[in-house]
């Protein structure tokens, strides 16, 4: 299945691995051309019918060539577009020479296939695991100015979809500059998309929004030296009739986790070119001579089974091919955090006291949040002082609170944000020259805080001593690695001049290196990054730790959408959800305890609230949700997760959502529904992807108006009801009809024969 020709006479190159199929081709000179991607086509191909020349007026022609008018690089199909030589598209690459020339023409050089998936030096990459894999490695060159481009082309084994990055060498013998390095770009002889990208602000991630493609060009990005909550590096080209469960779509995103662009031409030849990879904007990296630059990696995923199908490839590839370690497939404890409980304000004693009523009712593991060093009793100061324990609070230290955590047999986390310093904190004081700035500017504060060097190799290693030194001094089960804010006067005394331009780039890779180190030195922690909830929810985090705080906004009806837009890519496993308190603290609203509990139950589930607190019918009633949720923790954490009804599409008052085990034995359906109507209508939920023979028994129906503890509803409560798969696809399950707001049903079903 998995294949790699290369036709010599016709020139062209085939990749396959039975789902899908790349092909290009060498035109005239050695042009790398795109021909096609997509459904996996059988050989021989006839490559005559993908594209022909034709004239067309405007487009120039190269020097000499022997079609005058018919052949032209703004015209054709390009794999890796340069710039200023008669193509005025977006480019992929854009270099400055030493002698002044800005002009890049890249032809064909040679090719060779790899057996091993190639790792990305000092960057982030998806793995083969255990999976069959081949890469195609084409080398091109600069026709005038002594620079080499090789690109990668990765197919694994039943995957529906390619891996792309680039090398950039200067193979000559003077510095030059890339103003501009994609990662990928891919273009198509259509134009009738619609776009589909992930959109968002603080408290408010990844909502999806699409609309038709347009002629010209639209961006996607981020400056702010992360993914950013304000975009996701992902974007969707969608055939106009792709639902979540059918038609042809193709989708792309980085392993990365810093500037990014995705930039979409629809050209008046209604042809459309993809690009994506780091944002040109401010990036400019000083190559000398025989340097290369390596891009970070695209994932590029077909689909001809809708936004379900295209879900499904990437959520298999996180979970199989890019987070690692002992958490990685490890089923994820039940998390009671302290941030929403006390934020600031805790002692020793209020802690474990939090603690312990959190153990009683079946919590896992006790994270303690912001405040614990330095003078930190607010956001004002400390960030940075991870050596000084505030013993005001803490008076037996990180340990003797640990080991008390632990003598109530519950795991012991603990909040960091390592790469941030306060202007107020020993550390800025010692090294007023470790944090980011421009000379001649002074920086700008968020969250009263500076953005530390991490391009300057002395910052890295102090933050790998100093955390690692914390995370050594007590038994630490769990970190939280926060990251607050974005990236201004971004530039560093560490480099010269002429390097400044590298800066926001060094800094993502200067991330990568810490986390590198540090999850390396302590193999046994889970970790669970987080940037003001989910700034920096992506595969180049998620290569290193393997769950995201999703959202600093906790409110059941939000989280809807923002769980929903972030399983686009992401699975439920990768998800830090938590119930809170009400009134909820972002947004105010007061939603049913069992409604949090259903939304959050499809995420790495746990509380953020003091549960000592709750009346003792809530209590009752979380030690139920946290005894089901265990229950069903290998379906909600392993099984494959699908939506089924949008909150972006129609009323967009309603959403559904569904997990399917492992061996297709157990399916958890949930249904939210935001605002209550009037003459509501009875609202049925088909289900999706079951086998239409197999038969189900309703184990457990909840609703809204009922709590967990008390499953026995009087009317409608369907347990013990047995339905076929034909039946619960085609005719779906009526959801109950509660009137009032945030109401939601879960239902869980066995299969029985
Ligand atoms: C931002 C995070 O997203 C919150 O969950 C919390 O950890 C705060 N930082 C603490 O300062």
């Amino acid at each position: 299945m998995l294949n790699v020709t290369f036709d010599s006479a016709l020139r062209v190159f085939h990749l396959t691995n039975g789902a899908v199929s790349y092909v290009m081709r060498l035109y005239h000179e050695g042009y790398l051309a795109h021909l096609y991607y997509g459904k996996a086509l059988p050989e021989p191909l006839n490559v005559e019918s993908f594209f022909y020349e034709t004239e067309r007026e405007g487009a120039p022609q190269p020097h000499g060539h022997e079609f005058p008018r018919l052949f032209s690089l703004d015209t054709l199909p390009q794999e890796y577009p340069g710039v200023n030589a008669g193509d005025f598209r977006l480019p992929a690459l854009e270099a400055a020479f030493d002698n002044g020339s800005r002009c890049v023409d890249l032809r064909y050089v040679s090719h060779r296939v790899l057996k091993d998936k190639p790792a990305l030096t000092g960057l982030p990459a998806v793995f083969a695991g255990d999976r069959d894999s081949l890469t195609l490695e084409i080398t091109l060159k600069e026709v005038a100015g002594e620079l080499e481009v090789r690109l990668y082309y990765t197919l694994i084994e039943g995957l529906s979809l390619i891996l792309r990055h680039s090398e950039i060498r200067n193979t000559g013998s003077k510095p030059l500059y890339l103003n501009n390095a994609a990662s990928l770009s891919v273009d198509f002889l259509e134009a009738d998309f619609d776009i589909l990208s992930l959109y968002g602000a603080h408290a408010n991630e990844r909502n999806v929004e699409r609309q038709p493609l347009k002629h010209g060009i639209e961006e996607i990005s981020s400056t702010r030296g992360a993914t950013s909550h304000q975009h996701q590096n992902f974007v969707a080209l969608l055939r106009h009739d792709v639902t979540e469960f059918s038609g042809e779509l193709y989708a792309a995103t980085l392993v990365w986790s810093g500037n990014f662009k995705a930039a979409i031409e629809r050209s008046s030849f209604d042809n459309t070119r993809l690009t994506l990879g780091i944002n040109d904007k401010g990036f400019n990296w000083y190559l000398e001579p025989s340097e290369c630059f390596t891009t970070p990696e695209a994932v590029l995923v077909y689909s001809d089974a809708g936004l379900n199908g295209m879900s499904q490839t990437f959520h298999t590839l996180v979970r199989e091919h890019l987070t690692r370690g002992q958490w990685s497939h490890a089923l994820r404890p039940v998390l009671v955090n302290s941030w929403e409980a006390a934020y600031f304000n805790f002692n020793e004693e209020s802690i474990v006291r939090f603690a312990k009523d959190a153990v009683n009712l079946g919590a896992e593991l006790i994270v303690l949040d912001d405040g614990w060093f330095g003078k930190r009793d607010s956001d004002t100061c400390s960030l940075g002082d991870w050596d000084r324990i505030d013993t005001r609070k803490l008076p037996s230290g990180l340990k003797g609170l640990a080991d008390k955590i632990h003598a109530l047999g519950a795991k012991f986390g603990l909040w960091v944000e390592p790469e941030m310093v306060s202007p107020d904190s020993e550390l800025f004081r010692a090294h007023p020259d470790w944090a980011l700035g421009v000379q001649g500017h002074s920086r700008s504060q968020q969250r009263n805080q500076y953005v530390l060097d991490l391009s300057n190799p002395e910052v890295r290693d102090y933050i790998v001593r100093v955390i690692s030194a914390v995370l050594s001094s007590a038994p630490i089960d769990y970190v939280k690695w926060d990251m607050n804010r974005n990236l201004s006067e971004v530039g560093s005394p560490a480099f010269p001049a002429c390097r400044q331009g590298e800066i926001a780039t060094r800094y993502t890779l200067g991330v990568y290196d810490i986390m590198e180190r540090i999850t390396g030195a302590f193999p046994h922690i889970l970790f669970e990054s987080c940037a003001g909830g989910g700034r920096r929810f992506d595969l180049g985090l998620l290569y290193y730790m393997p769950q995201v705080w999703t959202s600093d906004n906790t409110d059941a009806l939000c989280r809807q959408r923002i769980q929903y837009g972030t399983s686009l890519i992401f699975p439920p496993q990768t998800m830090g959800a938590h119930v809170s308190a009400c009134p909820n603290h972002q947004v105010g609203r007061v939603t049913p305890l069992i409604t949090r509990f259903i939304c959050t139950a499809s995420g790495t589930f746990g509380y953020e609230m003091d549960l000592g607190r709750l009346s003792p019918e809530d209590k009752e009633e979380v030690r139920a949700q946290i005894a089901l949720y265990k229950e069903l923790r290998e379906t909600l954490q392993r099984g494959a997760f699908y939506r089924l009804i949008s909150p972006f599409e129609g009323t967009r008052n309603e959403t559904a959502w569904m997990h399917i085990s492992e061996d297709g034995a157990e399916l958890i359906a949930m249904y939210f529904k935001m605002q209550a109507e009037p003459a509501a209508r009875l609202r049925r939920v088909r289900f999706k992807y079951l086998e239409p023979q197999a038969r189900y028994e309703v184990v457990s129906h909840l609703h809204s108006s009922t709590p967990v503890h008390n499953i026995y509803l009087k009317e409608h409560n369907l347990k013990g009801q047995v339905f076929s798969g034909a039946q619960l696809m085609s005719a779906g399950i009526t959801a109950d009809r509660i009137d009032a707001d945030a109401a939601s049903c879960m239902w869980v079903l066995r299969r029985v024969d």
